[in-house]
């Protein structure tokens, strides 16, 4: 069948399309309802199903002869390490394991919080909770202690997993000192943890407290599989909001493992047995949906690297994978192939290896810069395709799915909505805006299996922040349009979140932690464009009257107080100190205005602008630090 015949049946006839999807899944109990829509604007799928997502990654595939296959590769360029786990032997260690955390008290609804750098005891952590029915929040380690904290407090963990320390390059980053200041600041206390400990660094344990990985597991019985609703979470994962508290993004159960199955397929064109590689961190939705569960659930081999795509040892770490390991489709952030291009800007190294099982690229997370998509495309000779999707969703919403219908490419565009996702692009009134016009992307309800069904005990914020701008419609927070062809546009954020070399960030969660700073009277925090990472925060900020007058020192402070307060993968280095900020009359800062001006875009004068005089002293201030013109 073509994409549009199997697009327009998933709108058209969603309960029979997603009943069809199901049946690659395994359930203990079939659905009674497959989308219950009783309590509008709560949607439901597969109500009344019964199912157990670890029994469905791992031991169903062993009981169809598969046991023997890799299911996870581990390959840790910075500590000279490589591991292949078949099935038998992943489902063994994560039985294993499960039986550990059951042993410290964690039972189904439990929270686990998984908090580790990229090494295969955090997949093993991650299933051992799907497991027995515990919730998983994994928090990506580049946070600081406090933003772990918050999370700790928000999802009041029993149980939390971590390690002893994660490896950045050529850095052994500790993660146990870390560990203890969140759990020291955070209000809510989890009974125990249980600490892997890596050769690089031997964390100390508190006594009663903490426990060790390895000696945990040796006293454990495996644990089976807990039967769990459909519609019970498997995991919290918790991501950049317009405050400086993240949203703790829920995903259920049973339409998690349909959406995950069918997107292998579909969406990536990977058949059960091929080997699948998103080179992203455990810590982040991609970690999440094409690491751990999708692959698995399809019964394919994913692929676990430590390492980065430049440095370790050189900008041929990802072909050396690909051609070691037989990697048919590759996933990972444009940023990723800006660092090799600049690093290796004619794939010179490609030339080492045999590239010839290759077959697609895939990247997300940030905007696709057209550059970088045909550097690719004419560097690797194979499909580039950009897709569109957010944590929220948790899989793709606008793709070119290879495997119903290579669509032709169009560079900038992440092609046509993905079969399941209704998207309109309105304007502000709520109608729909004509072919090629930008406006707010919204995605009909109900959205597909594997969406948000709400956020962790805060249905009322869900509803807030994603349903209340139009009726009957989730808002995404992306701008952009639609063209005649129906191929969509993503242009810009709606809100103050930025895209960091992949990463989402608020910079309202950064200006919140400027404004603490005792000298600050107020500030703003922009996304500057920057050709590695695409954005990078720069902070203006304006002084109180008496305070220091020593602007290198009071910089240097505010650089490390976003590092301690949220961590260094806000990559926070630019600041800059303003008289003033620009503002409407009614007090709004123009943020979008000194946006552009950092940018070196040309820029409209907005009408409502307080003193326009202000705009010449804020660009002066951007081009001493680098930006502007
Ligand atoms: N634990 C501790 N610190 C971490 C960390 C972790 N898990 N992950 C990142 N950091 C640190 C980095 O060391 C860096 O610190 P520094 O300021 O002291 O140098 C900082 O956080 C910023 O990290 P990052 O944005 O990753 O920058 P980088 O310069 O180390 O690497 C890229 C840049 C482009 C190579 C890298 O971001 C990358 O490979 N990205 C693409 C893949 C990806 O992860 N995508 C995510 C979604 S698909
Ligand atoms: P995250 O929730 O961290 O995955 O970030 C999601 C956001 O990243 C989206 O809302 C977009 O703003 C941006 N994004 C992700 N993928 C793309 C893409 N292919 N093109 C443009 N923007 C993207």
């Amino acid at each position: 069948m073509s994409y549009k015949e199997i697009y327009t049946r998933s709108l058209e006839d969603p309960e029979g399309f997603w009943a069809d999807a199901a049946k690659d899944i395994d359930w203990y109990k079939p659905a009674e309802k497959i989308l219950d829509d009783s309590n509008i604007p709560f949607y439901r799928w597969f109500q009344g199903g019964v199912i157990n997502t670890c029994y469905n990654a791992l031991d169903r595939h062993i009981e169809n002869g598969r046991g023997d296959q890799a299911a996870l590769i581990f390959d840790s360029p910075v500590t000279g390490t490589k591991k292949v786990f078949s099935y038998i032997e992943l489902r063994d260690t994560v039985a294993t394991f499960a039986g550990a955390l059951a042993d410290r008290g964690v039972v189904k609804g439990d929270r686990v919080i998984v908090y580790m750098p990229m090494i295969p005891e955090a997949v093993v952590a991650m299933l051992a909770c799907a497991r027995i029915g515990a919730i998983h929040s994994v928090v990506f380690g580049g946070f600081a202690a406090k933003e772990l904290a918050t999370r700790i407090n928000d999802a009041k963990p029993k149980v939390i997993v971590s390690a002893s320390c994660g490896i950045e390059g050529s850095r052994v980053i500790e993660y146990k000192p870390l560990l203890d200041e969140s759990i020291d600041l955070a209000v809510h206390k989890p009974s125990s943890t249980i600490i892997y400990q890596r050769p690089q660094i031997s964390a100390s344990l508190q006594d009663g407290r903490d426990f060790d990985w390895v000696q945990a597991a040796a006293a454990a019985k495996p644990a089976d599989c807990v039967p769990v609703a459909a519609t019970d979470p498997l995991y919290i994962l918790y991501t950049s909001g317009t405050t400086g508290i993240p949203k703790g993004v829920v995903r259920d159960n049973g339409g998690h493992a349909v959406a995950m199955k069918w997107s292998m397929k579909n969406v990536y064109n990977i058949e059960p047995g091929d080997v699948f590689w998103a080179a992203s961190d455990v810590g982040w939705v991609v970690g999440h949906s094409y690491i751990v569960y999708a692959p698995l659930l399809h019964g394919a081999t994913t692929v676990m690297f430590e390492g980065k795509p430049v440095g370790t040892p050189d900008p041929g770490a990802f072909w050396r994978m690909i051609s070691e390991y037989g990697i048919k489709v590759l996933f990972t952030a444009p940023t990723a192939f800006r660092a090799i291009k600049r690093e290796d800007p004619n794939a010179e190294y490609l030339k080492k290896y045999d590239m010839s099982g290759f077959k697609a690229l895939f990247l997300a997370g940030e905007r696709c810069d057209p550059d970088t998509l045909s550097w690719a495309q004419e560097t690797l000779k194979v499909p580039v395709i950009d897709h569109w999707w957010q944590t929220e969703t948790g899989w793709a919403i606008a793709a070119n799915c290879l495997g119903i219908e290579s669509l032709p490419i169009k560079p900038g565009s992440p092609t046509v909505c993905v079969p399941g996702y209704d998207v309109r692009v309105l304007d502000e009134n709520g109608n729909e805006e004509a072919p090629g016009e930008i406006g707010r992307i919204m995605i009909k309800l109900p959205m597909p299996p594997g969406c948000l069904p709400t956020l962790w005990q805060n249905d009322d914020r869900y509803v807030e922040s994603y349903l209340s701008a139009n009726e009957g419609y989730y808002l995404t927070g992306d701008a952009g349009r639609k063209d005649e062809d129906g191929y969509l546009w993503i242009m810009s954020r709606i809100d103050d979140i930025i895209n960091v070399a992949g990463h989402r960030l608020s910079t309202g969660g950064m200006e919140e932690v400027l404004s603490s700073h005792p000298d600050v009277a107020e500030c703003a925090v922009i996304g500057a464009a920057d050709k590695l990472k695409g954005e990078l925060p720069v902070g203006l900020v304006v002084l109180k009257a008496g305070a220091g007058q020593d602007h290198e020192k009071l910089i240097g402070e505010l650089v490390a107080l976003v590092r301690q307060k949220i961590g260094p993968v806000a990559a926070f280095k630019k600041v800059t100190v303003v008289d003033r900020l620009p503002k409407t009359r009614s007090g709004k800062i123009l943020r979008g205005t000194m946006k552009k001006i950092a940018d070196g875009e040309e820029y409209k004068m907005p009408a409502t602008i307080d003193d326009p005089a202000i705009l010449d002293e804020i660009t002066a201030a951007l081009i001493r630090i680098g930006y502007a013109k």
